[in-house]
């Protein structure tokens, strides 16, 4: 296993500004309003698949990163180069006013574009679960990124193959006489998911690492007997993976935990797995969004 010395709960938060990346902002800093949303990704060695999911910086520590692909909003787009899709849809469609909240609801849609390029209104509004707008309100946020949707509707401007407005399948009550159109579809870049960034290959593998910091230390075992055996050299080892609890006590109750063990890489904690009976299995690592997406699509068809 390597050990490296390091300050084991510094947050990503910090570390992107540390390094110039000041688009991330810190909001409320314990996980509640989604300013910081990043989005991370992981290759599943056991699967040989990316996972891509949006998290709070604020509260996602440094240690947890090795191996792990951070895509802030600089990353996917800027003024100075170009917007991305979804940054000039928010822009466009008069989704920001301060802005604070934008990089985070930017990136938390984003996020979602990478694991479902045509996804639907129910799924956008569940990735914006953790995003609070404080002065826009969240009409014209949900146009804007409409667009991306199965439901998408250029609002009966003259896209090919018929419009829904139309063709009677729309809703027609949403682009009536009385509710002025907030922004015009067909002037928006056609989003195409086959141009987005590719996961760095050199960091498709799996380690088992141990980081030393002044008052924890932080071990990332790769295998289930790795893991059994390092709770079992240290019983009160605590367990971390979102860190949305124990981020919390280290950060606003001064708990400190002397010894950490992250099941990230474990093959096992990550899967889920459907018996010929039916029965759905999850591993404890397994993130809320794949739960929900496995589950519909086993229970749902979808
Ligand atoms: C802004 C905010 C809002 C919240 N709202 C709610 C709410 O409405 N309802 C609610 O119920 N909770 C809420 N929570 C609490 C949140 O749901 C829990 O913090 C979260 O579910 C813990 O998951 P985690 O992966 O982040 O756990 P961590 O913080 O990583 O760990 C939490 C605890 O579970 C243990 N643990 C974690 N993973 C495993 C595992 N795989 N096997 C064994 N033990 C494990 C850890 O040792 C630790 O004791 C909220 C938290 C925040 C920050
Ligand atoms: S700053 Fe509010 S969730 Fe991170
Ligand atoms: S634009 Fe100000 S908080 Fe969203």
């Amino acid at each position: 296993m390597n050990s490296v010395c390091v300050c084991v709960c510094v947050c990503v938060c910090v570390c992107v500004c540390a390094v110039g990346l000041t688009g991330t902002k810190l909001g409320c800093a314990e996980g509640g309003c989604g300013a910081c949303t990043v989005m991370l990704s992981r290759f599943q060695p056991d699967t040989q698949k990316l996972l891509h999911f949006s998290v709070n910086a604020c509260l996602t520590p440094i240690c947890s990163l090795h191996l792990v692909a951070v895509t802030t909003v600089e990353g996917i787009g800027s003024v100075a180069r170009k917007l991305h899709p979804v940054q000039e849809r928010i822009a466009r469609s008069h989704g920001s006013q301060c802005g604070f909240c934008t990089p985070g609801i930017v990136m938390s849609m984003y996020a979602l574009l990478r694991n479902q390029p045509k996804p639907r209104m129910a799924d956008m509004e569940e990735a914006f679960q953790g995003n609070l707008c404080r002065c826009t309100g969240y009409r014209p946020i949900l146009e804007g990124f409409k667009t991306f949707t199965e439901a998408a509707c250029c609002g009966g401007r003259g896209r090919d193959n018929g419009c829904c407005l139309t063709n009677g399948s729309g809703d027609e009550k949403l682009f009536d006489d009385v509710t002025p159109p907030l922004f015009d579809a067909a002037e928006f870049t056609p989003f195409d998911p086959t141009q987005e960034v590719i996961f760095p290959p050199e960091l498709m593998r799996s380690q088992s690492l141990c980081f030393h910091g002044d008052r924890s230390t932080w071990f990332q075992p790769t295998s289930l007997d790795e893991f059994l055996c390092l709770k079992w050299k240290h019983p009160n080892a605590r367990v971390v993976v979102g860190n949305t609890e124990v981020g919390i006590e280290v950060k606003f109750k001064n708990m400190v935990y002397p010894v950490i063990l992250s099941p990230t890489f474990i093959p096992e904690l990550n899967a889920v797995t459907h018996t010929e009976d039916g029965e759905l299995s999850y591993g404890g690592m397994a993130p809320t969004t794949v739960l929900a997406r496995t589950t519909a699509r086993r229970l749902l068809g979808r």
